[in-house]
């Protein structure tokens, strides 16, 4: 799925009227098969630029286009992943990642079957009775993936999905999200804070401008879609890329000051 964000400039009206330009005037164009992170300052608009891919909102000027068609709303082919768990309380963890199967119309067996199919991918087949509550937060967040996978999406959007965990957990997730995403074929945009974790993901890095955030570097690291292991974090190719992408932060950072 090649997706084309054209012109995209997005502006909140608040009450009153008053409004908040957010984002833009972007231009991005996201292959199929890529991962793209971008990484900027808070209340930069990277939310809104995944709200505006996911279809929850429309862009106040230029347009989403995916496979050359317009984004008109939500659709199970662009799965999102918010920073914080959104699980069902009420279901089991098997439930949950059946959802998106079962809207669909298939049948209980079919959907328990994808779902703990997806539960193995993430690391989690033991844990399909099991109540959203009895996982630990990076357990919830594998559940959510599993989920977003089960209605094999072409776009996955992740909205920092790994903000809220700890740094051992996290660099665990970050190499299985890799793992499962390179055998996969599907296209990617990530969220995140972290220079690290945007160099270590990326097969394509964005920095975007404090708000009214536009994007003011793209560029790919060396390492391709190679297996994300240990040794290139430790690596000096690793170390020189986040350099520059830390140099870009803080240009555009000073640039606002
Ligand atoms: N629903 C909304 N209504 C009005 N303003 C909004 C709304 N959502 C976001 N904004 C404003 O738009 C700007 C961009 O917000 P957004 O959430 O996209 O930033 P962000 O880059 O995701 O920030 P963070 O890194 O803190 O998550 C901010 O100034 C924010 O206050
Ligand atoms: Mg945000």
């Amino acid at each position: 799925m090649r997706t084309e964000v054209s012109g995209v400039r997005h502006e909140y009206r608040g009450d009153g009227g008053r409004a908040t330009h957010a984002l833009g005037p972007i231009d991005l164009t996201i292959d199929p098969g890529e991962f793209v992170v971008i990484v900027g300052p808070s209340g930069c608009g990277k939310s809104t630029l995944l709200s505006l891919l996911a279809g929850f909102i429309e862009p106040s000027e230029g347009e989403v286009l995916v496979d050359g068609s317009r984004v008109a709303g939500p659709d199970p082919s662009r799965g999102i992943v918010f920073q914080q768990p959104n699980l069902y309380p009420w279901y089991t963890v098997r439930e949950n990642v059946a959802l998106g199967p079962r809207l669909r119309g298939a049948s209980k067996g079919e959907r328990h079957a994808i779902a703990d199919e997806h539960l193995r991918l993430v690391g989690l087949a033991d844990f399909a009775g099991a109540k959203p509550y009895e996982l630990s937060g990076g357990m919830q967040q594998r559940t959510q993936i599993a989920r977003v996978l089960a209605n094999d999406p072409q776009l996955m959007l992740l909205d920092e999905p790994f903000g809220a965990l700890d740094a051992m957990t996290r660099e665990r997730l970050q190499g299985e999200l890799h793992r499962i995403w390179r055998g996969s074929g599907k296209s990617a945009v990530f969220i995140t804070h972290s220079v690290d974790e945007a160099v270590f993901l990326g097969s394509r890095v964005l920095v975007m401008s404090p708000r009214p955030g536009r994007i003011v570097f793209d560029e790919r690291p060396p390492f391709g879609d190679t297996e994300r292991t240990a040794d290139l974090r430790a690596s000096p190719e690793f170390a020189t890329f986040s350099a520059a992408v830390r140099e870009q932060i803080g240009a555009s950072l000073a640039d606002a000051f």
